[in-house]
């Protein structure tokens, strides 16, 4: 029996009418994945505040790291609710957004924004896209988007909505077809302290458009803040952190997974991509104990696992 056209899977190229629009802003609600055009290139965009529906994203991408992921916003009001902005950086999104500028800044406490998105960093990447299209969904859902270049790990950025189905298919729930992308090259990602502006990413945006507004120089980034990848001393825990472990050592706590259950369980029912939205929080919350040892259950090295293990094992080594 044909399935009816409301119980059949959504995704494919959708033409961007309020009504697709509207249905894109429920996709993300429900903890969908919408791919939407921005200037720059497609994103795949997640409900930045649901660590699952972001889980979903790595999967997707096949990335075998938790990269941090830009928050995408309506602009300075909805941004400001979720990071502090210095001078420098107010002024910079006055001038700058709607548009291809990224802004690394420090979380508010009261940030939303899941921590998988941030990839347990005290900062948060920002950015209000110009595209009218990314624009319409981001005032129809309401909160942050997050979304990355929407193509797989490894492979280049999808200007069109084709690229992405190409790359993507059935992963996406929608992709929003907002025709080529104008800039086509992802936006310029720069962090900002109360003294400098440091440029991690160059982008159309140029350094010198970028002291135009500032007055001073934008400075190269230092090597700590070069690449998240690097900032790892910044989230490793305090404690030794013991891999594929089967139960926790006596003055220590234990991270389980699935059946090796322990003092935080990523996941009761094994499943990683719930492991993967609870993995910062939970190191975060058994590190705040303070225990000698965290020892944590082993994790299959499959599909999202990959980036779980990446991340222990680099908290392991840093500890
Ligand atoms: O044009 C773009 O920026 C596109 C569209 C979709 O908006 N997005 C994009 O996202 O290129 P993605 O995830 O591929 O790149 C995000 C960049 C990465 O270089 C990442 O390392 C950096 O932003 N980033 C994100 N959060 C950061 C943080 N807290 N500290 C330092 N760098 C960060
Ligand atoms: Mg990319």
């Amino acid at each position: 029996m044909l399935a009816s056209a409301a119980s059949r899977k959504m995704s494919g190229i959708y033409k961007p009418s309020a009504e697709n629009i509207a249905k894109a802003a429920h996709k993300l609600e429900q903890g969908g994945l919408v791919a939407l055009p921005t200037e720059t290139v497609y994103g795949l965009g997640a409900d930045a505040t649901n660590g699952q529906a972001v889980a979903r994203i790595f999967e997707a991408k096949g990335r075998p790291s938790f990269n941090p992921l830009i928050s995408h916003v309506t602009g300075l009001e909805q941004a400001e609710a979720l990071a502090f902005f210095p001078k420098s950086a107010i002024e910079l999104a006055e001038a700058f957004w709607p548009g291809p500028l990224t802004f690394v800044l420090p979380r508010l406490a009261r940030c939303k924004v899941h921590p998988l998105v941030t990839a347990g960093l005290p900062t948060i990447a920002l950015r209000a896209p110009g595209h009218s299209v990314a624009r319409q969904l981001l005032i129809a859902f309401g909160k942050p988007i997050a979304a990355p270049s929407a193509n797989p790990s490894g492979e280049l950025s999808p200007t069109t909505a084709a690229h992405v189905l190409k790359g993507l298919g059935e992963d996406v729930d929608m992709i929003l077809d907002g025709g080529p992308c104008a800039v086509g090259l992802e936006s310029s990602v720069i962090e900002v302290t109360a003294e400098d502006v440091f440029l991690l990413r160059p982008g159309s945006i140029t350094a010198e458009d970028i002291s135009e507004i500032t007055g001073q120089p934008v400075k190269a980034p230092t090597a700590e803040i070069k690449s998240p990848g690097q900032l790892l001393s910044h989230y490793a825990p305090n404690a030794r952190v013991i891999l594929e472990a089967e139960e926790a050592r006596p003055d220590g706590l234990m991270l389980g997974f699935g059946d090796y259950d322990g003092d935080l369980n990523l996941s009761p029912s094994g499943d990683l991509r719930e492991a993967a939205s609870n993995l910062f929080a939970m190191l975060h919350q058994l590190d705040q104990r303070r225990p000698k040892f965290i020892s944590i259950a082993p994790i299959p090295n499959h599909g999202l696992g990959l980036a779980i293990n990446d991340r222990l094992v680099r908290a392991a080594h840093s500890s």
